[in-house]
């Protein structure tokens, strides 16, 4: 079989889809999806959203400089669909699809609390590409919740069964096939997990937790337990 040379687009996939949360001065606030999305710096943190002007959420970003980049799961599937197919506009997109907004700490966009992590940001630059502008923004606090917390601290995301946006479909991450620099380990890293969450991965509490709970605002952790240094 031979390769096709296709005419030139959009196929970086596999993407995260994400739930940009946003709000306007007066306090009204919306979410939509995003998949124009990505990692842009280590240090400073910060992240870059693209989005198209015509959307609702657009008007509110500009407005107050702000948003909340909520990562999406499994059990978020299907409100990730939803809310990147209606329009603030028309409904609210929180009471429909059962989502829980929290205040976050440092932006006025409410955070979602059924994600495991919420990265409040703050635009720091417009750039005007063609049918999206991108928004780069300074990653200005990390909201995890606990339920993926190893016993060393290290947070565990796959655990939450991250949602994954390719091709225009959506699709869960897969079996984990090593860890970061395994490639060139001697002794393959065994993973500690607690027993805790040992018995809440096998028992009711699994199901239980991946509906949607209110989360307890989040609490200060030293900065060298947030972000690894490796990206
Ligand atoms: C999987 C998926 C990914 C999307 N990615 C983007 C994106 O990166 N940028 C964008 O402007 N719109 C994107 N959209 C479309 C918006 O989410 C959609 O137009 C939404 O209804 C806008 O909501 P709003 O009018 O309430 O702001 C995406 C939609 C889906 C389903």
């Amino acid at each position: 079989m031979g390769r096709q040379m296709w005419k030139p687009g959009n196929m970086l996939y596999p993407l995260p889809a994400v739930l940009v949360s946003v709000a306007d001065r007066k306090g009204n606030s919306n979410l939509f999806t995003v998949a124009w999305t990505g990692t842009v710096c280590s240090d400073p943190p910060m992240v870059s959203i693209s989005v198209r002007p015509e959307r609702y959420s657009y008007l509110m970003i500009e407005e107050t400089g702000e948003f909340v980049v909520n990562l999406t799961t499994e059990s978020l599937a299907y409100a990730t669909d939803y809310c990147g197919v209606r329009s603030g506009r028309d409904i609210d997109k929180w009471r429909e699809m059962k989502l829980t907004p929290v205040k976050g700490e440092y932006v006025q966009a409410p955070m979602v609390a059924e994600s495991p992590v919420n990265l409040e940001c703050r635009v720091t630059q417009k750039i005007e590409l063609g049918t999206h502008h991108m928004f780069l923004a300074r990653v200005v606090a990390v909201h995890v919740d606990e339920r993926y917390l190893e016993e060393n601290g290290r947070f565990c995301l796959s655990d939450a069964k991250p949602l994954v946006y390719s091709h225009g479909r959506y699709f869960g991450i897969g079996e984990e096939l090593g860890t970061f620099g395994y490639s060139v380990r001697s002794k393959p890293a065994v993973r500690k997990v607690p027993a805790m969450r040992q018995k809440a991965k096998h028992g009711k509490a699994a199901e239980e937790g991946q509906k949607a709970k209110r989360r307890k605002p989040s609490k200060r952790i030293p900065d060298k337990r947030q972000s690894s240094k490796v990206e």
